[in-house]
């Protein structure tokens, strides 16, 4: 059911789907069947919904990156994103352009995706988490809420990212303006699982498997199946 209310400029639209009151769906949007939209939604140009996707109240799906002139990083992006099927966009949440969401992941509450973003299937980006532009995220990763991806990372399939986890890209700290030579996250391996409130540093490599402490600080690279912990961060046992 389209609520007459709502303002819907696509006519590609699949079965059974219902758009409550004040949504707002542009022109070239392609929706799956049994999709919902909740009132308030915003859908722009270029997305596509597949089957089954659920948008909650005040999500902005499609936004484009504007820097004001104010970013040292001008943004690059191609104007489509693609959210595969019964996915969730949870209210508030808003997903730049340029991004390409699996099927059955969940983006949490009020969560930032910049553009230049690629995430996998069944994959958890929780509430009021920031993806920031040029970022790989794999299958069943977990990332919970509060934790900022910085650009320019990677995150394999089956990692787990705890709360309030924050990460980084330029050691320079702005200091020699942007290059991606220089501006450059951590990677981190499959399976490896990140501690509450731990802080990983520019350009590491977190292993396959690796566990780092909660409230860590990690300036170096991390072994496959290592345990780390402290500031920094100290090998301090293998994984049984
Ligand atoms: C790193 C970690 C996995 C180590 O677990 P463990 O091997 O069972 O370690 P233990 O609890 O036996 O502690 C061993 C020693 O390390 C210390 N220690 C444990 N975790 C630490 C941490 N994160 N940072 C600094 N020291 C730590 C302990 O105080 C203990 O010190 P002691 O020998 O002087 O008494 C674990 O402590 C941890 O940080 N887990 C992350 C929890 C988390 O963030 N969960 C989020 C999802 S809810």
């Amino acid at each position: 059911m389209i609520h007459p209310l709502a303002l819907v400029e696509t006519s590609q639209i699949g079965g059974n789907v219902t758009i409550d009151a004040f949504a707002v769906v542009r022109s070239d949007v392609l929706i799956g069947s049994n999709v919902i939209i909740h009132s308030h939604a915003v859908i722009e140009q270029g997305v596509q919904l597949a089957d089954g996707v659920e948008v909650f109240p005040g999500a902005v799906v499609g936004k484009e990156p504007k820097g004001a002139g104010a970013l040292s990083r001008k943004p690059v992006f191609e104007r489509i994103v693609r959210v595969g099927a019964h996915s969730s966009i949870g209210p508030n949440a808003v997903i730049y352009c340029d991004v390409q969401i699996g099927e059955h992941s969940l983006i949490g509450d009020g969560a930032s995706v910049r553009e230049q973003v690629q995430i996998g299937s069944q994959t958890v980006i929780g509430r009021c988490v920031t993806v920031n532009y040029n970022v790989r995220i794999g299958n069943r990763v977990k990332i919970m809420d509060h934790s900022w991806m910085a650009g320019n990372m990677t995150i394999g399939d089956d990692v787990f990212i705890s709360g309030g986890v924050l990460t980084s890209n330029d050691n320079q700290i702005g200091k020699k303006g942007y290059s991606d030579a220089h501006v450059v996250g951590p990677t981190i391996k499959d399976r490896a699982a990140i501690g509450l409130g731990a802080k990983l540093l520019p350009n590491i490599t977190i292993g396959a498997g690796a566990v780092v402490g909660a409230g860590a600080v990690v300036t170096k690279d991390v072994p496959a199946n290592a345990v780390v912990m402290g500031i920094p961060a100290k090998l301090v046992r293998m994984v049984e």
